[in-house]
């Protein structure tokens, strides 16, 4: 064979081998979140790096450290992916800890407007006055347009800081966790609320702080890559104990083969 039909056998394999039997591409889970989700270079790393190995179909990790649903929406990012994705595509949507704070004295360009449904604010950022809105409005604006291209959404209640930093392990859970909930069910049947936080909370408890203080290497927020390979199995059992919704089928690991419990 020459070697330029042997690149064609190649490259008409590897066409046979990404593409669904109807010809479109397999079912791709995309990620939007902040840093505990994004891939990283340094010695902390973000959950989203090891759900890969626990799907079966490609995961694409567009999480990006520093940003909150707001700097999210307004960068474009939201956007990205509403153009990305693909009937049936599924994305997993995670913020909460970069959207705190305050929008006065100084709009830091990531905190929301007060409130948990259409309330707006009006801000200078950068110079520019500016019409923020609430958490939930940016992830129901995002999920609905996601929906809207026949994608799935599943959105994930954000990550705990060390629960165990105070001395005993204790987890009380952010009004983002609320406001994530009430986001999924506002954008409806195409969308799901995961609750990582408590899964991932559990863990924490059932380790202990010793163990867990050790995952937690910079800050109170970020884990080491072991850290990270928890959070993610966190996120797999609180997906499977749930019965898997719009993962089922995908998920490559069995309910008792994760670690932690069901809640
Ligand atoms: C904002 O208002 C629209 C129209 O009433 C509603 O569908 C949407 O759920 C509201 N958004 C939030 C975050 O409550
Ligand atoms: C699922 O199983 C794979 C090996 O088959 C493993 O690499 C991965 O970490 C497991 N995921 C979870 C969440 O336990």
């Amino acid at each position: 064979m020459s070697s330029i039909s042997a690149l064609f056998v190649l490259l008409s394999y590897i066409a046979l081998v990404t593409s669904a039997p109807n010809g479109k591409r397999a079912q791709t889970v995309y990620l939007a979140g902040d840093s505990t989700m994004a891939q990283s270079s340094s010695n902390i790393q973000g959950w989203g790096v090891y759900l890969p190995y626990s799907l079966s179909i490609p995961v694409v990790n567009k999480a990006i450290g520093g940003r909150s649903a707001r700097s999210f929406t307004v960068e474009g990012r939201f956007d990205e992916i509403t153009q990305l994705v693909k009937p049936n595509d599924i994305v997993i949507i995670e913020f909460g800890h970069n959207d705190g704070g305050s929008l006065s004295p100084t709009d830091n360009g990531r905190t929301p407007c007060p409130g948990a449904a259409n309330e707006t604010c009006t801000s200078t950022y950068n110079g520019q006055t500016v019409t923020v809105l609430t958490y939930p409005a940016y992830l129901v604006n995002a999920g609905r347009a996601l929906v809207s291209k026949g994608a799935k959404v599943i959105i994930s209640s954000p990550t705990p800081n060390n629960i165990c930093e105070s001395g005993t392990c204790s987890y009380t859970p952010s009004r983002f966790t609320t406001y994530s909930k009430d986001a999924a069910a506002k954008i409806g049947n195409s969308a799901m609320f995961v609750d990582h936080g408590l899964y991932t909370a559990n863990i924490w408890k059932s380790m202990g702080k010793a163990k867990v203080d050790v995952l937690f290497p910079n800050d109170h927020t970020h884990t080491s890559p072991a850290g990270a390979d928890i959070v993610n199995k966190a996120f797999v059992k609180a997906v499977l104990c749930g019965g898997g919704g719009l993962l089922n089928g995908f998920v490559k690991n069995s309910t008792s083969g994760v670690e932690g419990s069901c809640v």
